[in-house]
């Protein structure tokens, strides 16, 4: 009988949002009557300059991709003023947060996670066989004392999500840089910021100069969420040469398409879809928290693409929703199972999910 490594006994897959298919084949109801507010995925699709430049790859695609992404690794340079060996690409940016957990922990050592953070530093953790250390969350959101607290000798990875999912939770740049100042010089801190694109300018950091100063800091970013580009899956880290050279030597070969190379290049130079991106978040967030508030839907303050809901009865209202063709995603994985997490959708997409919950509530 085939056995697993032992660790590996404790794992668990990876559950995402439902797919559009998997819901139509369910339920008989048609592809395009379906709305899918579960993913955090960027309601416009992607920019047409990216959607171009994928189609412009189809010719090479008889050929490996470039393994080193020289050219989207250029472009990142170019726009983030830091050389190219500052620079990883993924396969996501799931993809770096793995590749972080492969580099710097083995089964002697501990990661460190708040409780509620994002499910997949938990999963990176558990596939190394690396000891969890998780700390309890301060409201929805990471206790920075405490995580850093909870660094012993152990210690070699620690995640921070900002913003978080699924919470939406947020943490101030002067909060994160007093932390990366503490926190011990042996550990090696992953900031993850896949939803950055979506905090207002005032609120954002350059997160570079932090990567200046900091040799064990890690930043992980993605194309899949303001950048629409999820199905392409693409996402880049950046950090000091000497740490992105450890992380190299886990890179799988050939783990970026060359397909998304190239959108992903398109991407960088599509300012002005990151801004309609921005916008229409901006305000089908608004939407969605004046449509709660008045169904009497309590919800947590979010800065990313999404919201937390609060229901008494989770579960049954996603089963209904599901029902007439409505996806959100249940969060009870988080231990979070009063709630429901929504991800902003077009202004059309955001009413008829209000419209369906007055139903369904009664309100
Ligand atoms: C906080 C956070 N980090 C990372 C990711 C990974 O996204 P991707 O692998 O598509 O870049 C997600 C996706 O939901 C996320 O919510």
């Amino acid at each position: 009988m085939i056995k697993p490594a032992q660790h590996i006994y404790q794992a668990v897959p990876y559950h995402a949002g439902k797919p559009i298919s998997a819901l139509a084949r369910e339920t008989g109801i048609a592809v395009k009557n379906i709305v899918k507010l579960a993913s955090n995925e960027n309601p416009l699709g992607m920019s047409t300059k990216a959607m171009n430049a994928y189609i412009d790859a189809s010719a090479a695609l008889s050929r490996y991709p470039d393994p080193d992404g020289y050219d989207l690794r250029a472009a990142l340079s170019e726009s983030l003023h830091l050389d190219q060996d500052h620079f990883i690409l993924g396969s996501g940016s799931n993809e770096i947060l793995d590749m972080a957990a492969s580099t710097f922990l083995n089964s002697n050592s501990a990661c460190v996670y708040s409780q509620y953070a994002f499910i997949v530093y938990a999963q990176a953790t558990q596939r190394i066989g690396a000891k969890h250390v998780v700390v309890p969350a301060l409201g929805l959101g990471h206790d920075l004392d405490s995580m850093i607290a909870s660094c012993d000798a152990d210690v070699r990875l620690l995640y921070v999500a900002n913003p978080n999912n699924p919470t939406g939770t947020y943490i101030s740049p002067n909060a994160v840089e007093k932390f990366l100042e503490r926190v011990p010089k042996h550990v090696v801190v992953v900031l993850d910021e896949a939803y950055n694109e979506y905090l207002p300018i005032e609120m954002r950091f350059d997160s570079t100069v932090w990567v200046r100063k900091f040799p064990n800091l890690l930043v992980s970013r993605t194309f899949s969420k303001a950048y629409g580009m999820a199905g392409l899956r693409i996402g880049y880290g950046i950090a000091q040469p000497a740490l992105i050279n450890w992380m190299n030597r886990v890179r799988p070969a050939f783990n970026v398409t060359t397909a998304a190379q190239y959108a992903a290049i398109a991407a960088l130079g599509d300012q002005d879809f990151l801004d309609k991106s921005f916008e229409v978040n901006r305000a089908g967030m608004r939407q969605l928290q004046t449509g709660l508030d008045r169904l009497q839907v309590k919800w947590h303050p979010s800065h990313a693409n999404f919201l937390l809901a609060y229901f008494e009865n989770a579960s049954q209202v996603n089963a209904s929703l599901q029902q007439i063709g409505i996806i959100v995603r249940p969060v009870a994985g988080y231990g979070l199972t009063s709630h429901l997490r929504i991800s902003v959708g077009l202004e059309k997409e955001n009413a008829r999910l209000l419209g369906a919950l007055e139903e369904i509530l009664g309100r």
